[in-house]
């Protein structure tokens, strides 16, 4: 399967009505002076959906590269996350995302971390519904969301969670988690979405791998879209980035999703979030 510049990825509707594509690129680990030229590659690339953080200390970068890009506002999907540090000054901490990416409105802007050690999500998320009326920012969503922060959550919020973004790849589905997000409209999003590599030698993922003539990334990229998650994968690499995108062509039977949602071992690679507490996050 070749890469296809012109490949359509699909478009899924938040729970608020706002659109998203269902595949997106993330610059988790991009160093922040390779950014801007990695999220050029990613535009040029065909990806129209970005995701970044205020802890990736990289959204300057992925400011410069839309600047730089032309490609009208309107096309794009812009998310960055609020700082596990600033959940008391979210406000603020949104402005400087802002700036930084040179935006007047964000699309999705996410609590990183629920970090139920300091007790300051709730507030957060006050600050955040804020945003949202102010038209600040289209949508807002949690990421590392367990059920209980979850729970916690919607018994004081006014707006339910547009997106929860957790750790999820074939060898890590957080089956319960994705199942709460999901009953409450809230949509998932996978990060690591490849397992950082290590879910691409699975005998059942190099099997279908053969039999489409595809890279095993792209069955792993085809197996979440067929299971409706958003997946958002990194690559440094532009025909990487250009293979993973093409992913969004290919559509696995409900028996071959089923083969790579049995490869589920627990196998958290991320930190877990009932006790994550870095502040430099
Ligand atoms: P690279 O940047 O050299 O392409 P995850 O999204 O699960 O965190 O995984 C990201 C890792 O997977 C990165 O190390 C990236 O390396 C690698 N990767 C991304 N796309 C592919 C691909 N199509 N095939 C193999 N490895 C990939």
């Amino acid at each position: 399967m070749s890469a296809s510049p012109n490949v359509t990825v699909p478009e899924l509707t938040l729970n608020n009505g706002v659109s998203i594509p269902q595949l997106g690129f993330g610059v988790f680990q991009v160093p922040p002076g390779e950014t801007q030229k990695v999220v050029e590659d990613a535009l040029e690339a065909g990806y129209r959906h970005i995701d970044t953080a205020a802890a990736y200390r990289n959204e300057a970068g992925v400011g410069a590269a839309i600047a730089a890009s032309g490609i009208p506002r309107e096309d794009l999907f812009i998310t960055t996350k609020l700082r596990n540090g600033e959940q008391a000054t979210a406000a603020e901490a949104f402005e400087n995302s802002r700036k930084a990416l040179r935006l007047d409105v964000v699309d999705l802007y996410l609590i990183h971390w629920p970090v139920p050690s300091a007790g300051l999500y709730v507030d957060a998320w006050k600050a955040m519904e804020k945003l949202q009326a102010e038209g600040a920012v289209r949508a807002i969503g949690v990421s590392n969301f367990l059920e209980d922060h979850l729970e916690t959550l919607l018994a004081d919020a006014s707006v339910v969670p547009a997106v929860n973004q957790i750790e999820l790849h074939p060898t890590l589905q957080q089956e319960a988690v994705a199942a709460k997000s999901r009953t409450h409209g809230i949509a998932v999003e996978a990060y690591s979405p490849l397992g950082q590599g290590a879910d691409l030698s699975a005998d059942a993922v190099t099997e279908l791998a053969a039999k489409y003539d595809a890279t095993p990334a792209q069955i792993v990229l085809a197996w979440h879209l067929g299971t409706g998650n958003i997946v958002i994968p990194k690559s440094a690499d532009s025909g990487r980035m250009r293979q993973n995108l093409a992913a969004a062509a290919l559509t696995l039977t409900s028996d071959e999703l089923a083969s790579i949602t049995a490869l589920e071992s627990g196998n958290r690679i991320g930190a877990d979030p009932a006790t994550a507490a870095f502040t430099q996050m």
